[in-house]
């Protein structure tokens, strides 16, 4: 299994371009099956998950290829409805197929998701969902068949905002007759670039606030869309300048959508400035303490960005709170962060955060996709060199970040 080495540095400076939204290809990818026809998909990461989420589309029948930052899917012929289990482990996320799949076959048999270790990851929100669309589902030795009824538009109500449950809904949504109202949808922005992927593709939704409504409709034959830049990338590499001080540009992406990771790194006291599509950090001075973080639902704070700032802020001066409202078990990375002589307390729900004036570099591992880029992050910041191990999981969200890291003036090597 290769590893990353990577060794601390003084300073950062560079800048670097944020790729397309990994949280918005996969559930893009996906809503491909229901549209039968050609979808040219452009600004496609080159990632582990994407190349699941492909591996899953040829599965049912798809002619997939990749032209650079370009992936054509062709879903004129869907052959099969079922999902094997070793494509489904994969991911977490390819729990997104049960919509379309049942939007275009009117059947689906897949096994429970898998995906990195954040707790239970429970699907019981999409699967109510579908019921009352009209979907029986039965749940047999861990593998979901779901047989469509005749499907009609409903007004659903999801307790919780659910990313995953209101992508499935809007999905399936395509394919019932009438209309269909979810209330306390997701407001994340990935989910506004899928609404605009499936009305190009003939579907007809629209979002109000935290309202999505879908009308049942046919949809077209070709469709192309380019999808939006990636802003946990962007928090990500952000903190790499905060964490280390220099002076960092991320471009090609939305300022907006990352104000809460700008507002709590200006408040540590780095200096962000924005330009269009360009973000550029400068930190000279020590980083101070913040206010706590709360990770919510956006348009709060994002619970994929708390292991990021959290690496930002381990050599600040004075304590920072992080409260993980979101997944059960998203501290995974602390202790071995820990391992680098951080100084962090952990109970339950709340992490506190002592700044300390050095951490060094030893032999630590990705916990998973986040906790890993911490782990880039404090390495970075560490006396001498880290060896990050199971950098798989780095690889499902992030194109190759050892290239990032030396292209910011860092040094990284994967062996
Ligand atoms: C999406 O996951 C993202 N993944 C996650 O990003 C992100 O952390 C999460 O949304 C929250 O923003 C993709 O978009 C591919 P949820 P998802 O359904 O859809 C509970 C990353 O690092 N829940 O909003 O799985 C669930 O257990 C990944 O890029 C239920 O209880 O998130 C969790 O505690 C990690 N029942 C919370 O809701 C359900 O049926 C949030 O889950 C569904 C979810």
């Amino acid at each position: 299994m290769s590893k990353l080495i990577i060794e601390g540095c003084p300073r950062l400076s560079g800048s670097v371009s944020a790729n397309g939204a990994k949280n918005s290809v996969l559930p893009i990818l996906a809503a491909t099956l229901i549209n039968a026809g050609e979808n040219v998909i452009h600004n496609c990461p080159d990632l582990r998950d994407v190349d699941s989420a492909v591996n899953i589309l040829r599965h049912l029948g798809c002619k997939v290829r990749r032209e650079g930052k370009t992936i054509i899917v062709n879903s004129s012929n869907i052959t099969r409805y079922d999902i094997p289990d070793n494509l489904m482990r994969e991911m977490r996320s390819s729990v997104i197929f049960l919509g379309p799949v049942l939007a275009r076959c009117g059947k689906s048999s897949m096994s429970f998701p898998g995906g990195c270790e954040l707790g239970p990851r429970p699907i019981d929100l999409h699967i109510d969902a579908v019921k009352k669309l009209g979907v029986n589902v039965t749940e047999s030795g861990g593998i979901l068949e779901c047989t469509a009824g005749k499907m009609t538009g409903k007004d659903i109500i999801l307790p919780f905002p659910s990313v995953g449950a209101t992508e499935n809904i809007i999905l399936l949504a395509t394919a019932c007759h009438g209309r269909t109202r979810i209330r306390n949808a997701a407001q994340e922005p990935e989910i506004d670039d899928l609404i605009a992927f499936v009305n190009k593709a003939g579907g007809m939704a629209a979002r109000r606030g935290s309202e999505i409504e879908i009308i049942g409709t046919q949809t077209r034959e070709h469709t192309e869309h380019t999808i939006m830049p990636d802003r946990i990338e962007t928090a990500t590499y952000l903190c790499m300048g905060a964490a280390v001080g220099g002076d960092v540009e991320v471009r090609n992406t939305y300022p907006q959508y990352v104000e809460t990771i700008t507002e709590a790194l200006t408040q540590a006291g780095a200096e962000i400035s924005v330009r269009k599509d360009i973000i550029r950090i400068k930190r000279d001075k020590p980083l101070g303490s913040i206010k706590p973080v709360r990770t919510m639902p956006y348009p709060g704070f994002p619970t994929d960005a708390q292991a990021p700032l959290m690496a930002a802020m381990l050599k600040a001066r004075g304590s920072s709170i992080f409260l993980e409202t979101i997944f059960e078990n998203r501290y995974r990375h602390v202790s071995e962060l820990m391992r680098m002589g951080a100084d962090i307390k952990v109970a339950g729900r709340v992490a506190v955060v002592e700044g300390v004036t050095r951490l060094f570099g030893t032999k630590v591992r990705a916990t998973d996709l986040r906790g890993g880029a911490a782990m880039c992050i404090a390495a970075m910041t560490a006396m001498g060199k880290t060896e990050i191990d199971d950098i798989h999981h780095i690889d499902r969200g992030y194109e190759k970040i050892e290239n990032v890291i030396n292209a910011l003036g860092g040094r990284a090597l994967r062996e």
